[in-house]
């Protein structure tokens, strides 16, 4: 029997973040299986990594559901029906309504690239570099119905002195596969 536990991302975008996942779940750094990867985007880049991995994907369009509700009472559904446990958000650029949340409460987390509650939204990285700070970061947070507001869970620094967001980006990148990684096993292992 396969004892690993189930998870799934929920991802908009190039899904760089969702690759560390699923390859950490292949080579045992986290012990679950990616059940399903959730894409709100079609055409996104987290697809083709998906197919790639062998991971199955649910492509969808939030506007042909007939409202918020029914969209996100669908995607419940679907977890509910790969048994998933802990949905991870990976650059999910969709508010999460109040269905989802009442139907997966505790059990929805977001990885946001800055030291919370320092730059929220959707251009913390840009935002950041405009203030000028000299320490940027990474935060996992649970979900909850505000912006990027949920209870943290971890946190890491990546210092940079520089105004370069060619060259910070990826410092940031790098440092959220690893922080999301290491942060899901420890969730998964203390359940
Ligand atoms: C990451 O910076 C994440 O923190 C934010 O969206 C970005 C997604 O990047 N929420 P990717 O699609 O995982 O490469």
């Amino acid at each position: 029997m396969d004892t690993r536990h189930r998870i799934a991302v929920m991802a908009s975008g190039n899904g760089s973040n969702f690759e560390a996942i699923a390859q950490a779940c292949t080579d045992g750094r986290i012990n679950a299986e990616v059940v399903l990867c959730v894409c709100d985007c079609p055409g996104a880049g987290v697809i083709e990594r998906a197919a790639r991995l062998g991971v199955p994907v649910l492509v969808v369009a939030p506007r042909d559901f007939g409202s918020k509700a029914a969209y996100e009472n669908m995607l419940a559904d679907r977890l509910d029906a790969e048994k998933v446990e802990l949905v991870c958000l990976a650059g999910y650029m969709r508010i999460v309504g109040p269905t989802l949340l009442d139907r997966y409460e505790g059990r929805i987390i977001n990885i946001h690239p800055s030291l919370l509650p320092a730059f929220p939204g959707a251009h913390a990285i840009a935002d950041a570099l405009a203030y000028g700070v000299k320490v940027y970061g990474v935060t996992i947070h649970y979900v909850d119905a505000g912006i990027d507001s949920g209870r943290i869970i971890a946190q890491a620094a990546v210092p940079y002195e520089g105004n370069d967001a060619d060259e910070l980006e990826p410092m940031i990148h790098h440092t959220e596969h690893r922080l999301y990684v290491d942060t899901i096993n420890r969730i998964l292992n203390d359940k």
